[in-house]
């Protein structure tokens, strides 16, 4: 018997944030969020104290999500959540309370690669007329532990052409953030204080890497050099040109990103471009891929706010299409710190 409509509840605890939602098809009816605070005086996610977070939220979050959506645990037909790639803590806390859910309610488990939701959330659907991205379609992937440019051959076929061989673009936004003296997560801050700066004020070294991989390791480090040496001539020199520092230094990653998206799309010959994870939520990033639009005559596919940082939605819409393919996931199950897509 075909099932007409299919209602999961994902949970995705991968790294700092509790999020489950609940999907009818490829629909999100809910998508609750909590996010941790506490890392903020840290600089950085504390991976004990993301666990225990987790552990606090998760009841909450997922009794939000249901009610949210006004399905009852009766209707579910799956259960989705994050196996990988995150911190061991974290995902064990969203796996192990999925396993018990499926088990309890005799329904499937379905595990999910964070990064292939980051990819996926561009099928969730929004509204009538939407247009969603045509497979092959090239999809750079940008976030906290990620830099990647991948093939997507179809919903659960990825292939990686490029990738960081060292931090990722969005640590390197951190990075710089918490040199400047900002808390974390610095990224949104960055990208707020730039929109007030000049970009072409201040220069940055840039890394030379073979084919389309990246390294941002090297941009970071001289980023520190230009902080301390200028405010060995003037200490006011961050308080003074923060805007100005913003800007250039967050052009620099964004035109460092962009010239391999460009050299691949040369060498390809697709015209279809997405962007996802969490740094795509920069609104210089989007604007400037927007732009390529004319520039290379290409199709762009950016995604709505809510969905480009971690979310449960994400992990719910590659949980519908896993499903559909029958590919389910046994109690026997282990989250993995590293996996690749
Ligand atoms: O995908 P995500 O939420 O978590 C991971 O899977 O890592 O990405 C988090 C990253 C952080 O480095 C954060 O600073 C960055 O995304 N980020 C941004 C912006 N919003 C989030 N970076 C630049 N500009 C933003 N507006
Ligand atoms: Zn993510």
């Amino acid at each position: 018997m075909q099932i007409l409509n299919t209602y999961i509840l994902a949970i995705e605890s991968s790294c700092d944030d509790t999020s489950c939602a609940v999907l009818c098809n490829n629909v999100v009816l809910s998508n609750i969020t909590a996010n941790q605070k506490i890392h903020e005086k840290y600089g950085g996610v504390v991976p004990e104290l993301a666990s225990r977070d987790h552990q606090k939220n998760i009841v909450l979050v997922v009794q939000e999500a249901l009610q949210v959506a006004d399905v009852k645990f009766e209707q579910l037909n799956a259960i989705a959540v994050t196996i990988g790639p995150g911190l061991m803590g974290s995902l064990l806390v969203g796996l192990s309370f999925a396993k018990s859910m499926s088990l309890s309610l005799n329904i499937p488990l379905i595990g999910v690669n964070h990064m292939q939701g980051h990819v996926l959330a561009h099928f969730i659907k929004d509204n009538k007329s939407q247009e969603f991205p045509k497979f092959p379609f090239l999809c750079l992937t940008v976030s906290g532990g990620h830099t990647q440019l991948i093939k997507v051959s179809d919903y659960l076929g990825f292939e990686i052409l490029g990738s960081t061989i060292d931090d990722a673009v969005g640590e390197a936004f951190d990075k710089a953030a918490k040199i400047l003296g900002l808390p974390y997560p610095g990224g949104p801050l960055i990208d707020k204080f730039a929109k007030e700066g000049d970009s072409m004020k201040f220069k940055f070294s840039e890394s030379h890497v073979n084919g389309y991989d990246y390294s941002f390791s090297g941009i970071k480090t001289s980023f520190l050099y230009f902080i301390q040496n200028n405010l060995q001539k003037n200490e006011n020199f961050v308080k003074e040109n923060l805007n100005d520092i913003c800007a250039s230094y967050q052009n620099h990653l964004i035109q460092v990103l962009l010239k391999n998206v460009k050299k691949l799309i040369h060498d390809t010959g697709i015209k279809q471009l997405a962007i996802a994870g969490g740094v795509s939520a920069n609104s210089e990033l989007r604007k400037q891929i927007k732009n390529l639009e004319e520039e290379l005559t290409i199709q762009t596919f950016i995604p709505k706010f809510e969905y480009c940082t971690d979310n449960a939605a994400m992990i719910g819409i590659t949980a519908y299409y896993k499903f559909l393919n029958n590919e389910l996931s046994d109690l026997g199950v282990i989250p993995l710190t590293r996996m690749s897509i």
